[in-house]
């Protein structure tokens, strides 16, 4: 993981917040103390007898290493995992389907975009991919360039950039720091923004998170895919 010395942390603080965006609001969500997500995944495996999973950013397996399933590919440039290699690399060369991918590499909208479109492209019929990190709480823990430590970066813009398409259907659990649900099915709810994604602020989300990201709650999401 990214290290941030104490005076580079201040000088990217001030660039964000005089160039970039300055908001001091705070969400509070009602994520679960009981249910994160491996439990989501397990849950998951269990329900569809998935047998091959994919994750994408796997730092020191804290989750790679809990997730029980036949065949599992695990990528990351530095470390955990099984494949010493970017997200971008491993898809130009992969040519495995997957049941359920969790996205949770680089933190950027960019990026995550990237990867949630390649992972459409390998996903099995009745497959689901999970995106860890889309509910930063404050304008810091989403801030692109990184200027905290506990960092969620801007994967929300993702979601809500991809909620404007017909054909990925999108919600986003409230548990574990927000994670994207996604499936290749026909948008039953499709987002529509009044100004183009990259105009879209903290503020915004912080006002519109509940449409833009469509949450839903683990009952909610236990009622859906059932
Ligand atoms: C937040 S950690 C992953 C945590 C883990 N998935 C978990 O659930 O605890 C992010 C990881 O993404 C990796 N990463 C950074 N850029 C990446 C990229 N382009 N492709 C794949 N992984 C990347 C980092 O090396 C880091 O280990």
């Amino acid at each position: 993981m990214e290290k941030l010395n104490k005076l580079t942390k201040i000088f990217k603080k001030i660039y964000y917040k005089t160039f970039i965006e300055n908001f001091k609001g705070k969400l509070k969500y009602d994520f679960p103390s009981n249910f994160y997500r491996w439990d989501l995944i397990e849950y998951l495996i269990k329900k569809n007898n998935y047998t091959n999973y994919l994750e994408i950013g796997c730092d020191q397996n804290q989750l790679f290493s809990k997730v029980l399933i036949e065949n599992k590919i695990g990528v990351d440039p530095v470390s955990g995992g099984n494949i010493r290699k970017t997200s971008d690399d491993f898809f130009k060369e992969n040519v495995n389907k997957f049941d359920i991918v969790f996205i949770d590499g680089l933190h950027t909208y960019e990026q995550v975009k990237k990867d949630i479109l390649n992972s459409v492209n390998f996903l099995n019929e009745n497959g689901i991919i999970l995106v860890h990190d889309c509910m930063p709480d404050s304008l810091g823990k989403q801030a692109v360039p990184r200027y905290k430590m506990q960092w969620n970066g801007d994967v929300w813009k993702a979601i809500v950039d991809l909620r404007q398409k017909e054909n990925l259907d999108i919600y986003t659990c409230e548990m574990d720091q927000g994670i994207g649900i996604i499936t290749n099915k026909k948008n039953s709810s499709v987002l529509k923004l009044n100004k183009p994604i990259g105009k879209i602020k903290f503020k915004d989300y912080f006002e519109n998170y509940k449409e833009y990201m469509r949450v839903i709650s683990l009952p909610e999401f236990k009622k859906i895919f059932k």
